[in-house]
């Protein structure tokens, strides 16, 4: 099929790369010159593994192309999918839908024939009536069909989500676009890929809906995590024993900082905005934002309690800046609410990411850009572990002990086995860990413990250890 895709961020020119290795045809567009020259030459705008190797391929195999001009990807197109950005207007989260009602206007003036025109973006619910509106307004000589299809793409494991999602929602409101929509996918479906099809309105709130149910679960864990620090538990093995319950599932379920990134907190927002537009409140949805806003600047206050309660002339080092790992995005990540609070009590700020330092510099002021952990670790009086990277889970821990000047561990994303913080001679905080640094005995160790005390004289066995074996 001949697609276009308007908008080559990370959900156009992912879908674009995707679709095209698919089998389809595909023409990006995007408004900035220098981006399509990039793109041309095979190099990705964004940071996301694998996507430069896909545009290559299918550079090459002359199935995907890129334009300045979006009537040069509507000519003869069967599919036209809008995947441009919808940023917050305000505070109070209302997005900014004025580049899709912009697009829609070029797609109406573009379009060469009959047109399913489809929403990617992440959208309130009714923006499809109103792109409708504006493409039959401006022209009414040819027909349209205006369809709803969220994306449920990860950064930093965007191609695997787009190639093996757990389901495809498309949202109709006529024959023209569901068959559209199931001969692009019929490639993922045939494979066994769930498709739900359903109204345009009910497409469009499955993906708020979606990422507010997931902000909503890391919410929950990360309350939890608080209480287990005060009742002495541990959340990570609270987490693994009750996502076993199949009714809750495992995914979601890791403590850390709370949540940023492009989607949660902006999508939660405007989901709170559209219920209250409709009258309709949304507590839980309210709670979660309220708490994870909150928590970002807790953070801050759990490194100065870790350092004895001030950190006026200390040197602390981050470790880990973007949102979360194999993305360059700091957008609503929780190290630049940490970094600035504890800039403000008196600290000075050594860090380090692979990827994030471009986009940080942006936010931040006043900080230590270093090439490599040991070297953000040089002298510091405390470590922040801020995100779960692969470099930063697969520290020498002796040798980044050794660097510091106090052997203080902040791991807010619980990397490391606190047994093994311990050993290096690191004093370690968590998230919801127990204040205990000992292993606990693995269930193993607890019947081999067992066994060797029934082996044991009955005289010979002590009370204290019998009660600590049947603990
Ligand atoms: C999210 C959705 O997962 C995706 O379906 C949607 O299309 C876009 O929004 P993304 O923002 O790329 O994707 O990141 P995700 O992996 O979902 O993580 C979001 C945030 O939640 C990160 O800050 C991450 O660290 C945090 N998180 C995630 C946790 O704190 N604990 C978890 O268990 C999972």
């Amino acid at each position: 099929m001949k697609v276009a895709v308007i908008g080559t961020g990370y959900v156009g020119l992912v879908a674009g790369a995707c679709f095209a290795e698919m089998g389809h045809q595909v023409t990006c567009v995007d408004k900035n010159a220098a981006t399509v020259d990039k793109l041309r030459r095979g190099e990705s705008p964004i940071f996301e593994p694998g996507i430069e190797k896909l545009i290559a391929r299918n550079l090459v195999r002359k199935r995907l192309s890129f334009t300045l001009q979006a009537q040069d990807a509507l000519a003869g197109a069967d599919v036209a999918f809008i995947c441009v950005g919808t940023p917050p207007r305000d505070r109070d989260g209302e997005p900014d839908l004025s580049l899709i009602y912009a697009v829609a206007k070029d797609i109406a003036h573009g379009m060469t024939g009959r047109l399913t025109v489809v929403v990617k973006s992440t959208v309130p619910v009714g923006t499809g009536d109103a792109v409708e509106q504006i493409i039959c307004r401006t022209r009414r000589d040819v027909a349209v069909s205006v369809a709803s299809n969220p994306e449920f793409l990860r950064e930093g494991s965007a191609i695997d989500d787009f190639q093996h999602p757990d389901r495809i929602v498309i949202g109709v409101e006529d024959a023209q676009a569901e068959q559209a929509l199931r001969g692009l996918y019929a490639p993922l479906t045939e494979d066994g890929v769930p498709l739900i099809v359903t109204r345009r309105r009910t497409s469009e709130l499955i993906k708020h809906a979606s990422n507010a149910f997931l902000a909503t679960k890391i919410g929950f864990i990360n309350e939890m995590a608080d209480l287990c620090e005060k009742v002495d538990a541990d959340v990570t093995e609270l987490a693994s024993a009750i996502g076993l319950d199949a009714r809750i599932g495992a995914a979601f379920l890791k403590a850390g900082p709370g949540y940023g990134g492009s989607c949660f907190p902006k999508d939660t927002c405007a989901l709170l905005h559209t219920a209250q537009e409709y009258g309709v409140p949304l507590r839980i949805v309210e709670s979660t934002v309220a708490a994870n806003n909150a928590r970002k600047h807790r953070m801050a206050l759990k490194v100065i309690e870790a350092t004895g309660g001030s950190v006026d002339g200390l040197k602390i080092a981050v470790l880990g800046l973007t949102f979360k790992p194999n993305t360059d995005d700091m957008r609503e990540s929780p190290a630049v609410p940490l970094i600035r609070h504890l800039q403000r009590a008196g600290a000075s700020i050594a860090v380090f990411d692979p990827q994030g330092h471009r986009q940080a510099a942006d936010q931040l002021s006043d900080v230590t850009f270093c090439a490599g952990p040991y070297e953000a670790a040089a002298g510091a009086d405390a470590v922040v572990l801020m995100t779960e990277w692969d470099v930063i889970a697969a520290l020498d821990l002796t040798r980044l002990r050794k660097a510091m000047r106090a052997p203080v561990m902040i791991d807010l994303r619980n990397i490391y086995p606190p047994e093994q913080v311990a050993r290096a001679g690191f004093r370690l905080v968590g998230v919801g860990r127990p204040h205990r640094t000992d292993a606990p005995a693995t269930a193993d160790e607890n019947v081999f413990e067992l066994l060797r005390y029934r082996a044991l004289p009955s005289g010979e066995r002590g009370r204290g250890s019998h009660e600590e074996l049947v603990k």
